[in-house]
């Protein structure tokens, strides 16, 4: 067995999340962790038994022993940090989105294409157990040809210092609407190509709009939408549901749950012809971040495409960019192929 040696650049919100899934397992060696934060570097090495810390993660990218490095630092820096890396020959996931500009999401996608190393960008839902079965009730006909998806994702956000930072990269619908447009197209096999959709700054203080909602239309007919809303004053909310020509799919997440509060998401499959309910408990991790990383070690070995492969990567952030364009400019726009 080959024993990855890992650097992880960025110990916030989800570099520790990262972390937390990945320093015990057998083939990961945790070499360094790097954040411009010297306090959060200094926190995640000692939590996490990383052999060696620091500010400027460039320090650490001669080091032989790195083959993979963990970009999750804010979205403008991904750019750049993907760049250094793939010069020093490293293999490397970056987190969502891949830019904070479509100019930027291109140089990104180029970079990957050109360089003999292997890039994952973490669309963390591809990974998550509860979707992928989501997605085989929606492609096994379950629900009939589905129509409409109607998805929620409000953070109730008491850490606002963080959050308000991400808004100076972008809206929550480019931000979080990566992840959501991802799964919708990789669950139809189609294509969102056109979005609309609105904005709102709820807090005086958000750099950006802190709400946004974005409707959608696929090639395949299916419309829908997509809210997110980052906010004190936001309630936390999250709806996910697939609605079809024969029933529907609603996913509860474990900690909406109200009733048979079992370790897990909840999956409900509703056959309108039959008039059955049908439940499917899921216990499984929400973000399974070491399957993810074993994702690209799968890359890395095999040469598999990856999970997203890049190319649709950069097809769900075009349409993200572009929902956040309509959201500024109050328009109706096609999404360019
Ligand atoms: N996949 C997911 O579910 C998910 C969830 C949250 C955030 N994210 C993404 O992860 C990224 C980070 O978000 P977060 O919520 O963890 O933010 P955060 O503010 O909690 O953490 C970012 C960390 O990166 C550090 N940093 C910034 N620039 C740096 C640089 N050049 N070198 C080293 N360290 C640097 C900051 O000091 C901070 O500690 C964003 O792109 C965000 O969209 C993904």
């Amino acid at each position: 067995m080959k024993i990855y040696g890992v650097m992880v650049i960025g110990c916030g919100y989800i570099g520790l999340q990262h972390l937390e899934d990945i320093y015990y397992r057998e083939n990961i060696r945790l070499i360094a962790v790097a954040d411009t934060d010297e306090r959060a570097a200094r926190f995640a090495a000692r939590k996490f038994n990383a052999e060696s810390f620091g500010t400027d993660y460039r320090r650490f990218l001669s080091d032989e022993r790195i083959d993979i490095v963990i970009i999750a630092t804010y979205t403008s820096s991904h750019l750049e940090i993907l760049k250094d890396c793939l010069e020093h020959g490293k293999h490397v996931l970056c987190e969502k989105p891949i830019a904070e500009t479509r100019e930027k999401g291109m140089a990104f996608v180029d970079l990957v294409k050109q360089s003999g190393s292997r890039v994952l960008v973490a669309h963390i839902l591809r990974h998550n157990q509860t979707y992928r079965r989501v997605r085989e009730l929606i492609q096994s006909g379950e629900i009939g040809e589905l129509k409409v998806a109607r998805m929620v994702q409000n953070h109730h956000s008491m850490d606002w210092e963080r959050y308000r930072r991400l808004l100076e990269d972008s809206t929550p619908v480019l931000d979080c609407g990566v992840h959501y447009i991802d799964v919708l197209q990789w669950f139809t096999s189609s294509r969102v190509c056109e979005v609309s959709g609105i904005g709102a700054r709820i807090c005086e203080d958000s750099p950006n709009f802190n709400y946004t909602l974005m409707t959608f239309r696929l090639e395949n007919g299916c419309v829908g939408y997509y809210e997110a809303g980052w906010g004190k004053q936001v309630a936390a909310r999250n709806i996910k549901e697939f609605i079809g020509t024969k029933g529907y799919i609603s996913l509860t997440m474990k900690d909406l749950r109200f009733e048979n509060r079992e370790e897990g998401d909840l999956i409900t499959v509703y056959n309108s012809e039959t008039g059955e309910y049908r439940h499917i408990n899921m216990n499984v991790p929400y973000k399974d971040m070491y399957g993810q990383l074993c994702t690209l070690i799968d890359m890395i070995e095999q040469g598999s495409p990856g999970n997203p492969t890049i190319d649709e990567v950069y097809s769900a952030f075009n349409v993200a960019v572009t929902a956040q364009e309509a959201i500024l400019q109050n328009a109706v726009l096609q999404v360019s192929l």
